[in-house]
Order: structure tokens, then C-alpha cells, then sequence
């Protein structure tokens, strides 16, 4: 080696260990988050700085909840390549004798690929599911401590609101990915001037603001829904918006049930938002 390439690869290598907290680079190779030269492109660096600051912020909730019960559950909706469930496990949950962490993901290549990296030994707490979150529940059994879903597509979030509720989950850590659902209702139903104030339809006339107004009151009503399960809620953002656009991170833990006066107060106000702008969410829809 040149003494140009070595000092190179030190430089990679130190950009790499600014990020990287745990033992192996060998898990970052694996998961192709490095290069097998140890080099770390612009995507790969944005990646592992969210899954960091996401698992910075539940780290705490999960020690929380492993003193109360040593045997956690974890789920990873919408898990793709299981980069928060590898380097959750390897950063928090390996030295947690006793949690298990389940990724469910829909394509069905993505979890053999997990499940290899799993069975190869370092790993022996996780599992993968190949099915939708919806369907999962035959697989997953409740109830569960934690659910998360980080960047699951479009209603795949409201799924695993869905599924966490229905298995009594103690606490939910999503950051929503791109939404289209509620846009779709702006711009027909709520567009069409069926609103009683139409002043409010000035808010997403244009295509552009339908999209990102949507992407707003989807999460407004992910928030309120939770509050009327009796989960109270922390709306952050996960990191600095120059790393990502998808940045919303909505913790919930629960602390009450649905007949608590102020998750009551919550289910009223929800109402009212979906009377005010003719909305018919799936996540609201499907609540039994
Ligand atoms: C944008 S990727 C995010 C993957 C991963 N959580 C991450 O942050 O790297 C969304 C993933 O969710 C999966 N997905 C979308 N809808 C799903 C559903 N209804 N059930 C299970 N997986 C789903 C997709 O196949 C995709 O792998």
C-alpha cells in the first residue's frame, strides 16, 4: 500500500469511526453501509446518522422498559435491509439478555438476506418475517414492548400504529416516510368544496402544498390517534433536516387507557380536525 492509499484509508476510516459506536466494522461491511475498502459515500453516512440519532432516542425507552420486563419484544415494520434492527441489537440489545427484535418487511429477498445475516451467529435474538405489516399478525404475537417503523411507506406507519395497538404495545418509536393518502382526500373531497370554510382550502390548492399540508395533519392525526389509546406523545425532529426530509419522530408510550378523560378530549379533537376537513384516514377507518 502507497503511503497516499494508506493515509486515505485512515481518513475513511476515521470518518467512519465519528459515526460508527459499536465493535465490528465488519456488521457495516455486511449490511454494504461501507465498502469493502471501508469507504462511506454521502447516502451510506445519511443513513447511519439517522439510525444513530433514532437509536440514541430510544435507547433510553427500551432501558425503561427492560427494568420492568427483561423478556422485551421488538418489532421493525417495514424493516428493508434491517439497518436499525442489526445495529440496534448490536449496539443496545446484544448486552440485553433476554429482548428479541422481529423485523417484518414485505419483500421477501430483503428478510432471506437478514435471516442469513442473523443465523450467522452473532445475532441469535433477531427474527424476520416476510409479510406485510398487516398480515403479520400470525407470525407476531403480542403483546409487544416496542414498535418501530422507520421510513415506512405511505400508510405502512398507520399499519403499524395499527398493529401495535391491536397486540397492547407499551411504546412506539416512527419516523414517517413520504404520505399520499390524506393528499388524495385533500385534493378530491376537501378540494371538491365540500369544506364549510373554504378559506381553509387555500391551504392545498396547489399540488405542492396538498403534499406537504398532507404529510402535516397525517401525523397530526397518527399524534391525536395514539392520545386516544392512551399513549402520550413526543413529536421531535430525528436529525437536521439537511440529512433527511423524512425527519418526524412521533415517540408514544403508554400511560393510560381510552376512557381516560384526556385521551377522550384527544378522540374529540380528532374527530373535529377529520369533520373540519372531510377526512377518512385507513389508521381511523380500521380502529376497532
Ligand atoms: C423506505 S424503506 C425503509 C426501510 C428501513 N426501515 C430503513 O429505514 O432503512 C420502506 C420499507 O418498507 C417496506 N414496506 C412498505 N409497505 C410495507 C407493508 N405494508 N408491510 C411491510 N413492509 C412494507 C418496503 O418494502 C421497504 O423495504
Amino acid at each position: 500500500m502507497t503511503e497516499k492509499t494508506a493515509k486515505e484509508k485512515l481518513s475513511h476510516i476515521n470518518d467512519i469511526r465519528e459515526l460508527w459506536k459499536g465493535d465490528s466494522l465488519e456488521l457495516l461491511k455486511v449490511l454494504h453501509i461501507i465498502t469493502r475498502d471501508e469507504k462511506l459515500n454521502a447516502d451510506s453516512r445519511r443513513k447511519l446518522k439517522q439510525v444513530y440519532h433514532l437509536i440514541q432516542l430510544i435507547e433510553p425507552i427500551i432501558q425503561q422498559l427492560y427494568a420492568k420486563n427483561p423478556n422485551l419484544k421488538i418489532v421493525d415494520m417495514g424493516a428493508g435491509k434491517s439497518y436499525l434492527g442489526f445495529i440496534l441489537y448490536d449496539l443496545v440489545l446484544r448486552k440485553l439478555e433476554g429482548t428479541r427484535l422481529i423485523g417484518v418487511e414485505t419483500r421477501d429477498e430483503l428478510v432471506q438476506k437478514s435471516k442469513e445475516l442473523a443465523n450467522s451467529g452473532k445475532f441469535e435474538r433477531m427474527e424476520f418475517v416476510a409479510s406485510t405489516i398487516e398480515a403479520a399478525s400470525n407470525a407476531v404475537k403480542g403483546p409487544l414492548d416496542l414498535v418501530c417503523a422507520l421510513h415506512a411507506c405511505d400508510t405502512a406507519t398507520d399499519d403499524a400504529i395499527l398493529f401495535g395497538i391491536h397486540t397492547n404495545a407499551k411504546a412506539f418509536a416512527l419516523v414517517p416516510c413520504c404520505q399520499a393518502e390524506i393528499a388524495e382526500q385533500l385534493r378530491t373531497k376537501a378540494g371538491a368544496g365540500s369544506l364549510v370554510d373554504l378559506t381553509l382550502q387555500t391551504l392545498f390548492a396547489q399540488p405542492i402544498h396538498r403534499r406537504e399540508f398532507g404529510s402535516h395533519i397525517t401525523n397530526v392525526i397518527r399524534t391525536l390517534f395514539l392520545q386516544s389509546k392512551g399513549y402520550k406523545t413526543t413529536v421531535t425532529e430525528l436529525i437536521g433536516w439537511e440529512h433527511s426530509l423524512k425527519n418526524e419522530l412521533i415517540l408514544a408510550e403508554k400511560v393510560s387507557t381510552p376512557d381516560h378523560p384526556q385521551s377522550i378530549k384527544s378522540q374529540k379533537m380528532l374527530d373535529e380536525l377529520l369533520l373540519k376537513f372531510q377526512l377518512s384516514p385507513r389508521l381511523v377507518n380500521c380502529r376497532s
